[in-house]
């Protein structure tokens, strides 16, 4: 058995961003647009008013300040609503592989690994842009590496739950260096017509390095253990999918095919859910909250993240322990906590604990917990 070591993460921040005033300004522009196509049903009763959104309850209900998107590009347009991305040729790399490749190079170049040196890769995200074949079987033909590949999605657990496959393979020696990718491009699944939900989301790719903690070629974190968990719920539910087309009337522009959530409910189920998870994961070995220096928690919400510090530490977070990037990059689904992990990690000491945590649609969690080695 080997121990195995992230060795490396990146980053790849997509070039263009939203502020929470832009949405807001594009959202009411919308809602007027709406209201007055509407006004005849609205005035009759058989048609609901849509209110405007506010700067002021983003910010307070989720902490977050803008997002970056892939393209701005139909978003902010009262009349589209949705990115418009140009589809792009077979020949041609796919938007998610090029957003992977990014973030993967940065991770391998941190790790002081060739591409070619890779005999896995994970595309672990929670949405894929085609059914086959798997995106990162195409990510590993980009980057000219070896071995397998294959495609996962648990939603915003994605990138925990490829961690844990990919320390698994690791330890059993079936492979060797693995390349977790996690591309999310959220602007495509949000629905920005919903005032609810339209500030949620950003886009962002991130990748890790894992091999065995004995190649490690300089500081590294050792994956002490991981734990992921699902329990099933349909709180956070999109309906799109291959049976689209068999549905009679699916392929009308329905709402329920694109990310819907009851964000109250999730807000109070999953919490515990991930409290006792974390808990659980760290009294099973025997890590106790003073052993921990960081948390890298998932980037949904400030609140949330803000109650699981205080009950995971006992105490509310000192500044830097439990580091958000959601101010910035707003939920970028799987990619949230590893991006915080990607950023806010090369201070740790030696011998320094930290855990990664991430939570959401399935319900699902998943936990690793870290050691800082030179
Ligand atoms: N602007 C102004 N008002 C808004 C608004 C907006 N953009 N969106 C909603 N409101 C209103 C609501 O209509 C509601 O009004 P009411 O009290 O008159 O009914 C009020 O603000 C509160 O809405 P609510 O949805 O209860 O807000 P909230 O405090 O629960 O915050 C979320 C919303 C989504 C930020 C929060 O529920 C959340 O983060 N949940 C967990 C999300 C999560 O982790 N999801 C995982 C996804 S991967």
């Amino acid at each position: 058995m080997h121990t195995p070591a992230i060795t490396g993460s990146g980053v790849f921040t997509p070039p263009h961003s939203i502020s929470n005033a832009e949405l807001v300004t594009a959202f009411n522009a919308y809602a007027d647009r709406f209201n007055a196509q509407n006004a005849a049903a609205i005035d009759a009763g058989t048609q609901v008013a849509l209110a405007h959104s506010s700067e002021e309850f983003i910010f307070k209900a989720s902490g977050i300040e803008q997002r970056y998107v892939m393209t701005r590009d139909g978003i902010l347009d009262p009349a589209v609503m949705h990115p418009i991305l140009p589809e792009r040729a077979d020949a041609e790399p796919s938007v998610m592989a090029e957003m992977a490749l990014d973030a993967a190079l940065k991770a391998l170049a941190q790790a002081g690994r060739d591409p070619a040196e890779v005999d896995l890769v994970i595309c672990a995200a929670s949405n894929l842009e085609r059914a086959y074949p798997a995106v990162a079987i195409e990510i590993q033909s980009l980057l000219g590496a070896g071995g397998m590949a294959f495609d996962m999605n648990v939603a915003c657990s994605s990138a925990t739950f490829g961690l844990q496959a990919a320390a698994d393979m690791i330890r059993s020696g079936s492979v060797r260096c693995a390349l977790i990718v996690n591309p999310e491009i959220c602007s495509a699944h949000l629905e920005w017509r919903d005032r609810d939900c339209h500030f949620i989301f950003g886009d962002v790719a991130t990748a890790m390095v894992v091999e065995r903690k004995g190649d490690a070629k300089g500081a590294h974190f050792e994956v002490l253990s991981t734990r992921c968990a699902t329990q099933f719920s349909n709180n956070i539910r999109n309906n799109n999918g291959f049976l689209r087309r068999s549905h009679i009337g699916a392929m009308q522009d329905r709402r329920d095919m694109q990310f819907m959530q009851n964000g109250r409910k999730v807000f109070k189920e999953v919490l515990p859910m991930v409290s006792q998870h974390i808990a659980n994961h760290m009294a099973d070995e025997g890590v106790a909250a003073d052993d921990l220096s960081r948390l890298w928690l998932h980037q949904a919400n400030k609140t949330m993240n803000d109650f699981i510090g205080k009950k995971v530490l006992g105490r509310t977070p000192a500044a830097g322990e439990q580091p958000n990037i959601l101010q910035d990059y707003a939920n970028t689904s799987s990619a949230g906590s590893i991006i915080a992990f990607s950023k806010y990690s090369d201070d740790l000491e030696e011998g320094s604990t930290g855990l990664i945590c991430s939570f959401g649609a399935g319900y699902s969690v998943g936990s690793a917990l870290l050691r800082r080695c030179s």
